[in-house]
């Protein structure tokens, strides 16, 4: 098949999986997750970062999106929700709708993206830190700040968008400020799987990686997640 005319999402949208689904689509438990600080790059709208802390974790959530003022970042939020859903519609085959036309993943998504916003308006007030506005691959974090960084749906996912050099680069700032990396899925979003990851394992010196098959939350098809340890 090639690229024109496989089904891809279009533009990097802020999307909002829950914590559940990070649960699934990273293969971690609660427990994993409390035994340091953890990162979230991107963290987009999930509510994430929100129902770890609420269980006691520390996370830090880092997104361009997030020097956007609440009123705009919410319009981009329900505009991507808006995008991902016409894309999926084009899908039947691939993507539930309701008998009324709704998404299945449209609800749950729609309520971790109002968790996130409270969570988010609150951060901002207080100054707390949570949520930082930076890009990969540059983030502005000491080395080996975190326990474990968690990426999903940025990397491979756009992988029309951003080239092998950005995906090498954004793969080792990760490791360099996280001793573990998960990412997810390894697909673009048309659901074929990243040409480059080969190349990409065998371009990080010292890294020993490990390919997980794990429970899709959005599409059955994205079933791999990549584990990466210093
Ligand atoms: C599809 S969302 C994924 C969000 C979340 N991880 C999830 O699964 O719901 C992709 C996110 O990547 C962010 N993004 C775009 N370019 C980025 C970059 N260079 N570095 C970090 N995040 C970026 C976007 O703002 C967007 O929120």
């Amino acid at each position: 098949m090639t690229q024109d005319s496989r089904s891809l999402v279009g533009p990097v949208l802020i999307s909002s999986r829950t914590f559940g689904n990070y649960l699934s689509q990273f293969a971690l438990t609660e427990s994993d997750l409390l035994a340091g600080p953890v990162l979230d790059c991107p963290g987009g709208a999930s509510d994430f970062a929100a129902e770890l802390r609420s269980r006691g974790g520390r996370v830090v959530s880092v997104d361009p999106s997030y020097d956007l003022s609440v009123t705009a970042l919410t319009e981009r939020i329900d505009a991507g929700r808006a995008q991902v859903t016409e894309w999926a519609r084009t899908q039947p085959e691939r993507f539930s709708f309701d008998e009324n036309g709704v998404w299945e993943h449209s609800p749950v998504w729609e309520g971790s993206a109002r968790r996130f916003l409270a969570d988010f308006t609150r951060d901002s007030a207080e100054g707390t830190g949570h949520y930082r506005a930076a890009l990969l691959p540059n983030l502005p974090f000491a080395d080996n700040s975190f326990a474990l960084a968690v990426s999903g749906f940025l990397l491979f996912t756009y992988a029309d968008q951003f080239d092998y050099a950005f995906h090498l680069a954004a793969v080792r700032e990760l490791l360099r400020v996280a001793s573990e990396v998960r990412l997810h899925p390894l697909n673009d979003s048309s659901a074929a799987p990243y040409q480059d990851l080969d190349r990409l394992l065998g371009d990080l010196d010292g890294v020993s990686a490990r390919v997980l098959t794990v429970r899709g939350t959005t599409d059955p098809q994205e079933n791999r997640t990549l584990v990466l340890t210093r």
